[in-house]
């Protein structure tokens, strides 16, 4: 039998994760979403084709696959029949090949508006949220408040929606934020008349059975273990369980059931948002490594903080998700560097630390070994054998600290810039 496979990013989300899905779906039959909500945006490229994916999964471009959007997935309507009705612009067949966990929680208009209050309230504090209301909505979720997509198919949907946006509008007053749901509600209900046309599911179920059938899952994340609720920079994280972990609990299966173990890396770190970054760089190579790698956010817009490989960090994402294999992405972005960084280890309170501190606002610095960077352009390479020394020697050097082989390069953000080491 078949187990789960689990791709994931190992950084503060973006690490390529979309287009990575993308070029591994035709070795899946299901692509299957775990957690996390519109906060994402996965972006894939092919034919000429550039997109940006929020809630559907990286795999809905490859017509014969099942995609899958889990129970640990937060759901907001306006956004999911704006993605929808952008694919099917294109030609996707979304309604056949899309099925939604009917226990998937749904974003209302005043978990949005919440989301904006509550960051408006923290000030210079402030998380730096993508604002699509995913914090408020996994807190109604756990105070067992929440509507969930099967929700919608029930009698009492209505007045249920009535009563949780009462309940948020007492909040706001407390913000003494205005805002009104009612001016969002129209194409809210627009939404989930849209989902009514996809096939509800109860994702344990269905993937118990495919697994029976020796069919193949892919399981997708979003954002990244540095923004995991209970692993990464608290309170600097998103809502959810972004680790391998979170793939059980926002599918339905078994921790034994997992099988192999992607973690995605940057070649370098990026973090869009606020909270501790010790290998940022603020000066000239920060913004090189924004300019040549279009580090600005795929959601939002904004400019990401870019800085050097964090191999501390790395490790210890490693270590959380059990990852089996290393995706390494936007490696090309390095080209034409004369020497290349990579943090070793931090100095924390006058001592040598390989550990992320509890607290690490600001106190921080990373130890920093060098390597020799390369001249030639590497972007349009497909055999290992043409990659340059001193890119195998970065390769290596990762591959030999964190005890995890490196099983795909990416190149460049198109669906065939990639090459794969075991197979030359
Ligand atoms: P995700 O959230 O993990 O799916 O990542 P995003 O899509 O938000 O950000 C990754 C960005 O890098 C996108 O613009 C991709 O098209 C691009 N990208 C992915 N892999 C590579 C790569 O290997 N090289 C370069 N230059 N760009 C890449
Ligand atoms: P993908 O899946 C990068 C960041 C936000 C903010 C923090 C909390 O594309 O990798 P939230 O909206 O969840 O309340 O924001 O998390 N963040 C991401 N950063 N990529 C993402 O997703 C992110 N999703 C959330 O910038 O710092
Ligand atoms: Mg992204």
């Amino acid at each position: 039998m078949h187990k789960v496979d689990v791709l994931l990013g190992l950084q503060w989300g973006d690490e390529g994760k979309g287009k990575i899905v993308d070029v591994l779906t035709p070795s899946y039959d299901v692509i299957a979403r775990f957690q996390g909500g519109p906060n994402a945006g996965h972006s894939l490229e092919f034919s000429s084709i550039k997109h940006i994916l929020h809630t559907i999964p990286s795999g809905i471009f490859h017509d014969e696959k099942v995609n899958l959007i889990g129970n640990g997935v937060v759901i907001d309507p306006v956004v999911f029949k704006k993605e929808v009705d952008s694919l099917e612009s294109l030609g996707v067949k979304v309604s056949e090949n899309l099925l939604i966990s009917r226990k998937a929680h749904l974003i209302l208009p005043s978990h949005r508006i919440l989301d904006a209050a509550s960051e408006a309230s923290k000030g210079d504090t402030k998380i730096g949220s993508t604002l699509k209301g995913i914090g408020p909505a996994y807190m109604d979720k756990t105070g067992r408040n929440g509507l969930r997509v099967g929700d919608i198919m029930l009698p009492g949907f209505l007045e249920k929606y009535r009563f949780l946006t009462g309940k948020h509008m007492e909040i706001l007053r407390q913000y003494n934020y205005k805002d009104d749901p009612e001016n969002y509600e129209k194409d809210w209900f627009d939404g989930t008349d849209k989902m009514r046309a996809f096939k509800f599911i109860d994702s344990e179920y269905y993937i118990d059975t495919l697994l029976k059938d020796n069919r193949k899952i892919l399981a997708e994340g979003a954002q990244g273990t540095l923004l995991d609720i209970d692993f990464g920079s608290y309170p600097y994280v998103t809502s959810s369980n972004t680790i391998c972990a979170g793939a059980c609990t926002g599918l339905g299966i078994a921790p034994s059931k997992i099988g192999e173990v992607m973690g995605i890396f940057k070649a370098y770190c990026t973090r869009v948002g606020g909270g501790p970054f010790p290998t940022e760089l603020t000066d000239k190579t920060g913004d090189l490594l924004r300019e040549q790698g279009k580090e600005f956010g795929s959601t939002t817009g904004r400019p990401r903080r870019c800085g050097w490989l964090d191999l501390p960090a790395l490790k210890y994402s490693i270590m959380i998700n059990g990852v089996t294999q290393l995706i390494i992405t936007k490696a090309d972005v390095l080209t034409g560097i004369d020497t290349i960084k990579i943090c070793t280890a931090y100095r924390h309170e006058g001592e040598i630390t390989g550990h992320l501190p509890f607290d690490s606002s600001g106190k921080v610095e990373p130890v920093y070994k060098e390597f020799r960077g390369w001249k030639k352009d590497i972007s349009a390479i497909r055999n290992c054998r043409d990659l340059p020394s001193e890119f195998n020697e970065y390769i290596s050097y990762i591959e030999k600290e964190t005890g995890v082989p490196v099983t795909m390069i990416s190149l460049g953000p198109d669906r065939s810039a990639a090459v794969f080491p075991d197979k030359g």
